[in-house]
């Protein structure tokens, strides 16, 4: 069974969906990889490096014509005649905001695994791109903050004087708030987090954060762990609830998101207005509107005095281990997709595991 790995061709995407070390497991469960030549330069793995474990180097044609095609985002939509009938894709497919690709893939009647659709069932965790992708968003968003911001996080006691720690605000306690909580912890700074679905304070204070706690008389909790989108008059409720605690705060760090919604507005302009000079806001729902009116997306800004970040894709700013994250995702979703046949490598029914029946795409 052949499983092409494609070059990614979105601007600033430098991931890619397999690397040597995940090829060399799936090489030796009996798959052949044809990698498209310079698929891996841009998270710095070498032609030379996947050829050494076991794959083949070919031209994007090649890669395309697979059993099994793996990218991290969306197909173009002029990769997709070239796909053979069989092949089953494996990637990303950004539905929210589909550009008519879903519906050029079912003219071709491609099968295709959304890894958004991967359910969050605990047997599925190690299938999670979303979560392992997260993860390194919260990471690097206080990486970003750290670097903006003009002064410590940690706690200072020196010879030439003493810095307070910093105090950090995180909105938003999914796995990305509460990668984010764990590095500014790590990193020494006063740490405070928000999320509207209250299950959250446990988690918030197991990582020595404290808690903000607002009643603004209903619950966030929507389905499968996810965030609902509240009534205007709770959104209004607490905004203005929020509001005192976010103005002292001097990195402010957003991960609130509704799935296929816009984010919900957390940071008015009002409370920028309010925070010091030289405080750090970064935006991880950028992409999707902004937790603050004031974000730009894909860009770093000063308002109000304030450092608003709104880089859209933090995964791509630490793409060695974001691809190894990815990859092994994709090889853990891969080995309960076939079994070992007579001639090798057979695939099993898609629609007889949970996981697979949930990421597969059909048309409504
Ligand atoms: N396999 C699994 O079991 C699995 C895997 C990943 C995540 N999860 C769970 O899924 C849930 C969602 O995680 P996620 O990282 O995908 O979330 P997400 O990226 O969809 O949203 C980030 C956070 O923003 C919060 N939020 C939304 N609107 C808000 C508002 N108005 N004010 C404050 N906070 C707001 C959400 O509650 C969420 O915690 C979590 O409970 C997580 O633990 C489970």
């Amino acid at each position: 069974m052949k499983i092409g790995v494609l070059k990614e061709t979105v601007a600033g995407e430098s991931r890619v969906a397999s690397t040597p070390d995940v090829v060399k497991k799936l090489t030796a469960k009996g798959f052949q990889v044809m990698l498209e030549s310079g698929a891996g330069d841009a998270a710095h793995f070498t032609d030379a490096e996947y050829k050494s474990v076991g794959a083949t180097v070919v031209d994007r044609q090649t890669a395309l014509g697979c059993d099994i095609v793996v990218k991290v985002r969306k197909i173009d939509q002029a990769d997709i005649d070239q796909l053979s009938d069989s092949t089953i894709l494996i990637s990303l497919i950004e539905i929210c905001e589909d550009d008519g690709t879903l519906q050029a893939l079912f003219d071709r009647q491609i099968r295709m695994i959304a890894l958004e659709r991967i359910p969050r069932i605990s047997r599925a965790q190690s299938m999670d791109v979303l979560s392992s992708q997260s993860n390194i968003a919260g990471y690097r968003a206080v990486i970003e903050a750290a670097a903006h911001y003009g002064r410590f996080l940690p706690l200072m006691m020196t010879s030439a004087g003493s810095a307070k720690p910093a105090r950090v605000v995180v909105l938003g306690v999914g796995v990305a708030g509460l990668q984010a909580i764990a590095t500014a912890r790590r990193m020494g700074a006063d740490v405070y987090a928000y999320d509207i679905r209250p299950e959250t304070k446990e988690q918030i204070e197991s990582l020595g954060a404290k808690a903000i706690e607002l009643d603004i008389g209903e619950s966030g909790s929507g389905e499968g762990g996810y965030a609902k989108e509240l009534s205007d008059e709770a959104k209004a409720k607490q905004q203005q609830m929020l509001a005192d605690e976010l103005a002292k705060a001097h990195v402010i760090i957003t991960t609130a998101l509704i799935p296929c919604r816009p984010a919900p507005t957390l940071v008015t302009e009002e409370v920028v207005e309010r925070m010091r000079e030289g405080s750090v806001l970064v935006d991880l729902a950028a992409a999707t509107g902004g937790n603050c009116p004031l974000t730009e997306a894909d860009q770093v800004v000063t308002k109000h005095g304030v450092t608003l970040i709104g880089h859209t894709n933090y995964p791509a700013m630490m793409p060695t281990d974001s691809s190894n994250f990815y990859a092994t995702n994709v090889l853990n979703l891969l080995n309960i997709m076939v079994e070992k046949g007579e001639n090798g490598l057979a695939l099993k029914d898609l629609d007889e595991d949970e996981i697979t029946q949930a990421a597969l795409v059909r048309p409504e």
